[in-house]
């Protein structure tokens, strides 16, 4: 009977001392986890802020690319398969682009950079009113500057030149160009931060940067909402480039038409 309740002490003795070994070692092994999960964590974040001016989420809007820059989802980018619908006869009614480059208030000798021209519906409307000067039609898709080369030589102009550019640069030397050109393009821009440094580089002192986007403040106007802008995010992501806000003219019949200055 003594034996019989010493065993039992004995063995729940043991089962105790196990017990009180085992959560010490638990509790050693998880404090290091925790730490070094900890220095982890917060090497990531540290490196996100460093390095990066975006957030990537898994759920977005299927228009998107699930990379967000200042609050903003960015839009996919217009394949040059759909370039017929830049050239689209309504368009002249929709957007008015006559409006568009008789806003720009063009010297003769200016440098027009513009940028996202795909098939070169602005460049070449732009292209008259610098005979002096020059537009530079940069774009990311050769296929789409193919069709810009093929206008040129067809229309016979001479001051439109094309330029590849790259997804986070615009390819421009500095102090080259008098003012930017963005329609219907920003919102696409995988590295709009990039592109827009290198944009304000390339800008002459007092150079202007006009960017023309679908009013998001409407949601009566029936385009994507990725590819529409409001003013408050525009002038955000300017401003954020040092850029100056100058004006906005609202004589378009859904567009913003937003004016910067270096
Ligand atoms: C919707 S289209 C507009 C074309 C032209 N601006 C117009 O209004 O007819 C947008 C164009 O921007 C170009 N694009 C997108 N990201 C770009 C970037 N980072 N640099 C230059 N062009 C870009 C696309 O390849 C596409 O041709």
């Amino acid at each position: 009977m003594i034996l019989n309740k010493l065993f039992i002490n004995s063995k729940y003795l043991f089962t105790m001392k196990h017990s009180i070994k085992i959560l010490a070692i638990t509790f050693f092994l998880s404090f290091l986890v925790i730490t070094n999960f900890g220095d982890n964590a917060q090497a990531l974040v540290s490196e996100n802020n460093l390095n990066s001016y975006y957030r990537e989420k898994a759920i977005h809007n299927p228009d998107g690319i699930g990379k967000f820059y200042m609050g903003r989802e960015i839009a996919q980018v217009m394949g040059h398969q759909a370039m017929m619908w830049l050239e689209r006869p309504s368009r002249v009614k929709e957007e008015r682009p006559q409006g568009v480059v008789e806003a720009l208030d063009l010297k003769p000798t200016d440098t027009v950079a513009d940028l996202g021209t795909g098939t070169g519906y602005f460049a070449f409307r732009i292209a008259p009113l610098v005979p002096q000067g020059k537009v530079l039609a940069i774009d990311i898709q050769p296929e789409m500057l193919d069709v810009v080369e093929f206008l040129k030589t067809e229309n016979q102009v001479t001051n439109v030149e094309t330029v590849l550019g790259k997804v986070d640069n615009p390819n421009l030397p500095p102090n080259s160009i008098d003012l930017a050109l963005m329609v219907d393009a920003y919102h696409e821009f995988e590295y709009p931060r990039e592109m827009m440094e290198g944009l304000v580089t390339a800008l002459k002192p007092g150079g202007r940067v006009v960017l023309v986007e679908y009013r998001k403040e409407n949601p009566i106007i029936f385009i994507k909402p990725l590819h529409k802008m409001t003013q408050r995010q525009v002038k955000k992501e300017m401003q954020a480039v040092g850029l100056t806000w100058n004006k906005t003219g609202n004589f378009l019949p859904q567009q913003h038409f937003m004016v910067f200055e270096k």
